[in-house]
């Protein structure tokens, strides 16, 4: 039965497929300390990087319905996949039906926005996940504000594991993460910029900038997305209103609690407090 959604405001919500989006929910609290925040990570369903179009959209629309039913006003989809497969349908043919009044916004956009100033040789390489290569959004976003940025995509479906199994250090990702950038530098020898299109893939930095010939810019989205939401709510008073402010951050997880709160510390550095939650 559909619950009956409240009108007053209430956290900014932040979801993603699993772990990932919190290196998105970090660079926000930065920059943005006064809100509240939910975090919900779909753990017990993630991967979404090598999942159908229609699930990821069924998947994100009950993840949303979730996070607007504990009060959140305005969600953030801190995942790549979910932005390229699902934003807009929600947008589009869920958002006026639930509440058009609410919003929901991805992290696309606001990575993709600043390249044009980033980039001399035009070209640009975007790694992510299968899921997100395949949908062409980093292409398609980028042409719409570049269109003579010459883009190149490459899945790194590995990198995902490895950051989710704690290996993002050892002498295995280096394999991985040597393999994918010499294949996405194979395909365009004058890249200048790479997009980390996929929210794990930060925790790779250390070995990233190991193989990267010297020049080369990589572009982590937390904190373009950080400051592209900052820059919405301040162009969006309405909504900035509809956002409480007492500097509080909860967690859920579709997973078991202590999973979740021992693999989070990894990306946040901090020991957190997680609730289980069945999302359908
Ligand atoms: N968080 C996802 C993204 O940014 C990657 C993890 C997944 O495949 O679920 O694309």
């Amino acid at each position: 039965m559909k619950k009956e959604l409240s009108k007053s405001a209430g956290p900014i919500g932040v979801f993603d497929s699993g772990y990932g989006g919190l290196t998105i929910l970090d660079q926000i609290k930065q920059t943005m300390p006064e809100y509240d925040y939910i975090y919900l990570g779909d753990n017990a369903r993630t991967p979404y990087g090598t999942r159908s179009f229609e699930i990821v959209y069924e998947f994100t629309l009950q993840a949303v319905n979730k996070l607007f039913e504990m009060g959140c006003q305005l969600v953030i989809l801190a995942c790549n996949t979910a932005s390229a497969k699902a934003l807009r349908s929600i947008q589009i043919n869920d958002l006026p039906g639930i509440d058009p009044n609410r919003r929901v916004l991805g992290v696309i956009r606001p990575t993709v926005e600043c390249i044009g100033d980033i980039t001399h040789s035009r070209h640009v390489g975007v790694l992510a996940t299968s899921g997100t290569i395949k949908s062409q959004s980093y292409p398609l976003e980028i042409h719409k504000l570049y269109p003579d940025i010459v883009v190149s995509g490459e899945a790194c479906p590995m990198w995902v594991p490895l950051v989710e199994n704690q290996e993002y250090d050892s002498p295995g990702a280096d394999y991985f993460v040597k393999k994918h950038l010499d294949s996405l530098l194979t395909k365009d020898p004058e890249i200048d910029t790479i997009i980390l299109g996929c929210t794990h893939y930060p925790l790779l930095l250390s070995k990233i900038n190991k193989y990267l010939p010297k020049g080369i810019k990589v572009i982590s989205q937390g904190e373009y997305v950080a400051t592209s939401l900052k820059s919405y709510l301040r162009r969006h008073p309405e909504m900035d209103g509809l956002c409480t402010k007492n500097g509080s951050c909860k967690f859920l997880t579709t997973e078991s609690e202590i999973k979740f709160s021992d693999s989070a510390s990894t990306f946040l550095n901090t020991e957190i407090v997680v609730e289980r939650v069945v999302i359908e």
